[in-house]
């Protein structure tokens, strides 16, 4: 069965013009056209999923310290940028079912976490899309995550995800009974595309932020791609085939 994809995905929830991995930038995405956003989920120091990508709040925050060690009731106090809050997993998952939009739930564990993120992510997911007319996506660069989410959540759809590609990467999206291989754009071989178009496997990209690796990357038979610029590619997401 040919997997639905739409061509372009907002990155990390808004990219450039919103804070990122906001509700706010997941708005601005759908509101732009983009029909998908990919966002990070790492635990609370309570065990909450939220959506943040580093371990430490400075970047992306005005708190200090690390997520995994911060208690809600911190957390959710924080600015994360423009006055938004960081967001619940839960509260992004509703708003990207409202909003029609295909979520790729990036599984984002703190070092030594992953277990209990994964398990908590991959459970709420089948809950919070059970149903759902559009599906999400889950990925992460952590094998054993990936593993959880497939014997927890079964039912959602998996993609593998590297910086650079591993000879042995085929086997292990059998593996993972994954659908979709996710990569860093610029270190992406055509060996390997050639084998991803053997097998039918979507390829997905990340960061394209430029026009001309995008064009590259689909004549090379990419299939979507993750990016900060909802400026540039807002549009191309009308002009593109889900
Ligand atoms: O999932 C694609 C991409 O988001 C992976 O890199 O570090 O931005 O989460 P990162
Ligand atoms: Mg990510």
């Amino acid at each position: 069965m040919p997997i639905p994809l739409p061509r372009w995905f907002a990155h990390r929830g808004g990219g450039c013009l919103a804070p990122e991995n906001t509700l706010a930038g997941i708005r601005l995405a759908a509101r732009l056209g983009f029909k998908a956003v990919e966002f990070d989920v790492m635990l609370s120091g309570d065990g909450t999923p939220v959506l943040i990508h580093d371990e430490r709040l400075e970047r992306t925050t005005n708190g200090v310290g690390h997520v995994c060690e911060t208690s809600d009731a911190q957390l959710f106090s924080l600015d994360a940028g423009a006055g938004e809050p960081i967001p619940r997993f839960e509260e992004a998952a509703l708003l990207c079912r409202q909003l029609g939009l295909l979520a790729n739930v990036e599984i984002k564990p703190a070092t030594g976490f992953e277990l209990p993120t994964a398990e908590t992510v991959a459970r709420l997911t089948g809950e919070l899309w059970r149903d759902a007319p559009v599906q999400p996506l889950i990925s992460s660069f952590s094998p054993a995550a990936l593993e959880i989410a497939r014997d927890l959540a079964p039912q959602i759809r998996r993609g593998i995800l590297f910086e650079l590609v591993p000879a042995d990467w085929l086997a292990e999206l059998r593996r993972l009974r994954a659908v979709s291989l996710h990569c860093a754009g610029d270190l992406l071989t055509d060996t390997v595309l050639a084998e991803a178009s053997t097998e039918g496997i979507p390829v997905l990209c990340y960061t394209v932020n430029a026009e001309k690796q995008a064009k590259n990357l689909l004549e090379r038979g990419v299939s979507a791609m993750f990016t900060d610029r909802l400026d540039l590619f807002a549009g191309e997401t009308f002009s593109y085939k889900s």
